[in-house]
């Protein structure tokens, strides 16, 4: 199975499933999950099964469309009470993503925009949603593909963090967008993928989408993104991110806002990849975004045959941290790039 062909999260009407690439088996295991019932679907979110803000938002669309779609119900009063019951249930699954709520919101608000239809017509509109989510998260990554492109030169050394590549959305990617066109174009850039402790998306995810796409890219731990500002081996990081305050304070994953702090100190342009819908406009700052902690045995002994700590030891296990506004060159969406003042900027792009 080519894994280029394989779409990070699809729907298999037909066989009632939400279709996932299981990203905790990458790489070295391809496997495609059918999923049907809905602690599945969840468990497969919380444990990152399916993970990246914009694929969780287009899993979770999916997933509220296949709960009502076979569903029994005696009057609109009970359907939407198990569409709301439903929400309510994989919004708990994973607290950072704004896009978790944004996509789910999105399919509520179609339903009760159609509340005077009958509830089959309300069921295909709920699945036109879901698919419409899809499909503009693949037209919004192409845009920041080709607006990210015109602040990158030929044969730059792009860092990136994390995987905001196509496995974190349905095909290109944020961070990766701008790489995979500029491959395309003749520009040959330079990756270099932070392996991203503890749960290594940079190594197992990056490293692996962007070899196999032919993209020229080279793997470090966390801790040498220093080393190689240093050396002058970086001319531009480029992050995707989880959830924007409309200050510009940006939640992504553990350790972006360290690698941040370098690039302002070596005056490394560092630019935030994102939808425009990532920008969530109720949350003043970053100190509003919930940062989501995970269990001690990520980072003790999940890679390790044997744990690699002393039993019981305290663990801090946030999955995200906030970077200030102050620290980023711009954020690339598919509205366009967006500079400082970030606020005022963001609201023009509505
Ligand atoms: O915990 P994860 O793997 O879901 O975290 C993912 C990230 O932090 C990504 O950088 C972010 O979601 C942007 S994906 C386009």
């Amino acid at each position: 199975m080519n894994f280029l062909n394989i779409p990070t999260v699809d729907l298999d009407d037909q066989n009632h499933s939400l279709v996932l690439l299981d990203q905790t088996l990458l790489p070295n295991e391809t496997v495609v999950l059918r999923l049907q019932n809905r602690q599945d679907i969840f468990e497969a979110i919380q444990k990152l099964r399916v993970r990246g803000a914009p694929a969780i938002g287009v899993a979770a669309a999916i997933a509220l469309y296949l709960a009502v779609k076979n569903g029994t119900f005696s009057c609109h009063e009970s359907f939407f009470r198990a569409l709301s019951e439903t929400k309510a249930y994989y919004s708990a699954a994973r607290p950072t993503a704004v896009n978790l709520f944004w996509a789910l919101d999105r399919m509520e608000n179609t339903a009760k925009n159609a509340a005077d239809k009958p509830i089959a017509e309300i069921i295909r509109l709920l699945r036109e949603e879901a698919l419409l989510i899809r499909d503009q998260d693949i037209e919004s990554c192409k845009k920041i593909g080709e607006n990210g492109l015109t602040l990158l030169s030929p044969g730059m050394g792009i860092l990136t963090h994390c995987n905001a590549g196509r496995l974190a959305a349905v095909r290109y990617g944020t961070a990766t967008a701008p790489i995979y066109l500029g491959e395309e174009r003749g520009y040959h850039f330079h990756v270099y993928a932070d392996e991203t402790r503890p749960l290594l998306q940079g190594a197992r995810l990056t490293a692996y989408e962007l070899t196999q796409s032919g993209i020229d890219v080279t793997l470090l731990c966390d801790n040498m993104a220093s080393y190689a500002m240093q050396k002058g081996l970086i001319d531009a990081v480029l992050v995707g991110c989880d959830r924007v305050a409309l200050n510009g304070d940006t939640a992504n994953k553990i350790g972006t806002s360290g690698v941040a702090v370098l690039a302002q100190y070596y005056h490394i342009p560092f630019y935030v990849c994102a939808p425009y819908s990532t920008v969530d406009f109720s949350c003043p700052d970053g100190g509003h975004i919930p940062v989501e902690q995970r269990s001690a045995d990520e980072v003790t002994q999940l890679w390790y045959e044997k744990p690699m700590a002393p039993s019981g030891i305290s663990v801090l296990n946030p999955a995200f941290d906030v970077t200030p506004h102050s620290l980023i060159t711009a954020f690339i969406t598919d509205r366009g790039v967006i500079r400082p003042p970030f606020e005022v900027h963001f609201k023009e792009k509505l």
